[in-house]
């Protein structure tokens, strides 16, 4: 079909009905910050978030690469689509009426939009079709196998739908075609008959199972799947892919579910149909089920939309095919997790059992520990790789070991993965403390990059001196650590007083930055420094110890610098790095300190009144942490050997 000229009305009321924040969760892990979301831009790379979604205003703007405009635009550039194509798309979605400006156009799409609404209809007819039958006669085995076996009370029948498919070839289709005069052409379209191969007509998908009507986040009737109540194969028989129904953009029970998951901000997703239906049963209403398959990141991006702190509940079968199940989703969802996108724990119930099974036996409280117990699922994967091993064998230990570096490796958030680095060097130690460092060591090296290795020593020995066990080994940023900030500006100092091929970097450094040294007595020192060199080229430290009667208390916190061991003369020598460091540490602070200020009043600013105040300010606080974060990569040199000498 050509590209319609769509009525100036219709875009207008999809642009009035496609909310952009449920737009843009399609394809981005959306946090709310402020009266906002953000999160981690689509159009280019990044690792912390600058895309920012405003609901109020209906657009976006990404402040790394500037991509910015509103609904329709995001689509267009996300999906690489004309105007026309994503404006009939959403109008599908959101139930827009669509106008052209050619009158056979119009014919034409509203055909196609007819087409899904009866879709829809007949889908709904069908529910309605089967839990009319659960009722008669018929249905007689399949409603006390729902009563009995699965231990379903009448309201959570109603509240799901359930119903049951009469076993002729016939009936259905007979009823939806014959009776109800809906089109043979759009019933098969719906999934729910099949062409016979010979002599015409058509026969039944689903015969003699139980139904579970599949529905859309809307709440309207998608597809179905069949359980049998036999031995029959497939146990549970599914609505092949249809225009409304795709298995992997779906998660059952989720219409049910969004309300339970924003009140507890928490998602659980559970395997099967039935799991998710006990679970709501019993009152844990924040559960919705995979659909049997691998979850898929579409169905997690879906899901996430309704917790705002993004935590996500995996409880799959515990036996073999729900483990492998679940290393397959998380697989799937890694690259989210390790971004910290999502918060995911994993639940096995114990003995094998599947969440359904569990609930026969005991109670809501039960489970509702099983879930706070419920370990992260890097824990998780830890525990999955030393299970079945025997540390004390050397091949076992080095199998482990290397699975390990494997799965930390990849954790990007430093104080995450240092965490873990202790966690496994504790559990490779086998309860032998002394073992610990050696275990850390060990991890990084394989672990880490090599340029960040010293700064983790940095940390670690900063720890040890603080009388830490060598445990604790996440590295705070050098501005944290006032010792470092003092001893990056002695080290300055003393450079610049006995280094004087080094003075005209270290003059040029501080004024392209524009930096103050922090500490009163080291700013004091540089005054006299500065006032001595403008008069003559003179030694700096002969005519500084000339000085020394006249401000005695001053001059005795820094006359320690007039001094160099031979030791530090020759560190300095052979280290030319030395000044950026500590530059880039004294930059750190200054940044630090900008960034927070910027980042409290853009906080404070109300970007519907004054959007343009608001603007600056993000921008500025967002320059700070760019910089922030290059300054962190300089300062990866570490300077404590040479100052703690
Ligand atoms: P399970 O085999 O674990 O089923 O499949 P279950 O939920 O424990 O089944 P019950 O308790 O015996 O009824 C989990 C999910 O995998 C999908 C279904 O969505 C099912 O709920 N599945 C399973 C299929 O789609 N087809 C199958 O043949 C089996
Ligand atoms: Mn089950």
């Amino acid at each position: 079909m050509q590209i319609p000229r769509l009525h100036p009305d219709t875009i207008e009321e999809v642009k009035q009905r496609a909310d952009i924040v449920d737009v843009v969760s399609e394809y981005v892990v959306l946090r709310k910050r402020g009266k906002d979301f953000v999160g981690l831009c689509p159009f280019h790379d990044e690792k912390s978030p600058s895309f920012t979604v405003s609901q109020t205003k209906q657009m976006y703007y990404c402040f790394g690469c500037q991509a910015g405009g509103n609904a329709i635009k995001f689509v267009m550039e996300v999906g690489k689509r004309s105007f026309a194509d994503v404006v009939l798309d959403l109008a599908r979605r959101y139930q827009v009426p669509v106008q052209t400006l050619e009158p056979e156009q119009r014919q034409e799409l509203q055909r196609q939009l007819s087409l899904r609404e009866q879709l829809y209809e007949i889908l709904a007819s069908t529910a309605q079709f089967y839990q009319h039958v659960l009722r008669q006669s018929q249905g007689q085995k399949a409603i006390q196998y729902l009563r009995s076996d699965r231990q379903l009370h009448e309201a959570t029948i109603q509240q799901f739908g359930l119903g049951y498919a009469p076993p002729g070839w016939e009936t259905l289709s007979r009823y939806l075609i014959d009776s109800k005069h809906y089109p043979a052409q759009l019933v098969e379209k719906a999934g729910l008959i099949k062409p016979r191969k010979e002599g015409g007509g058509y026969y039944d998908v689903f015969r003699d199972r139980l139904m579970i009507p599949i529905r859309d986040v809307q709440g309207r009737v998608i597809g179905f799947g069949g359980r049998t109540l036999t031995d029959e194969q497939p146990k549970y028989l599914n609505s092949p892919e249809t225009e409304l129904f795709s298995k992997g953009k779906t998660l059952f029970a989720l219409d049910q579910a969004k309300a339970g998951i924003s009140q507890f901000d928490q998602v659980v997703v559970v395997e099967g149909y039935f799991d998710a239906i006990a679970l709501h049963a019993a009152g844990i209403n924040n559960a919705v089920a995979s659909l049997g398959t691998a979850l898929s990141i579409e169905q997690v991006k879906l899901v996430l939309r309704y917790t705002e702190s993004k935590k996500l509940v995996l409880n799959f079968d515990a036996d073999q095919a729900g483990t492998n199940a679940t290393e397959r989703a998380i697989g799937e969802i890694a690259q989210l997790a390790y971004k910290g996108e999502v918060q995911m724990k994993i639940l096995n119930i114990p003995d094998g059992k599947d969440a359904d099974e569990y609930l026969h036996s005991h109670t809501l409280e039960d489970y509702q520990q099983l879930l706070a117990n419920a370990p992260l699922w890097l824990n998780w994967q830890i525990q999955q790789i030393i299970k079945n091993r025997d540390l004390r064998e050397a091949t076992d230990f080095q199998q482990v070991t290397q699975q390990i570096v494997k799965l930390l490796k990849n954790i990007e958030n430093n104080d995450t993965r240092n965490y873990y680095v202790s966690y496994c060097a504790e559990i490779l130690s086998l309860g032998d403390t002394r073992l610990i460092p050696l275990r850390i060591e060990n991890l990084l090296t394989q672990i880490v990059p090599q340029s960040d290795v010293s700064l983790l020593r940095l940390n670690k020995s900063a720890s040890a001196k603080r009388g830490g066990n060598g445990r604790k080994t996440a590295p705070s940023p050098i501005s944290n650590e006032p010792n470092l900030l003092e001893q990056a500006e002695a080290l300055l100092l003393r450079i610049y007083l006995h280094c004087p091929e080094q003075r005209p970097t270290i003059l040029a450094a501080l004024e392209e930055r524009d930096l103050q040294f922090s500490l009163s007595h080291h700013r004091f020192l540089w005054q006299q420094i500065i006032q001595i060199s403008v008069k003559m080229e003179v030694d700096l430290v002969s005519n500084l110890q000339d000085i020394y009667p006249e401000f005695p208390e001053e001059m005795g916190l820094v006359s320690h610098l007039f001094h160099l061991s031979e030791k530090m003369q020759k560190d300095i020598l052979r280290t030319p790095h030395v000044v950026q460091a500590a530059i880039a540490c004294m930059e750190r602070v200054l940044r630090e300190k900008r960034y927070r200020h910027f980042l409290e009043l853009w906080q404070a600013t109300d970007p519907d009144t004054e959007p343009e105040r608001w603007q600056s300010y993000y921008n500025a606080f967002y320059a700070e942490k760019m910089r922030l974060q290059e300054l962190d990569k300089q300062r990866h040199f570490s300077i404590t050997d040479l100052i703690s000498s």
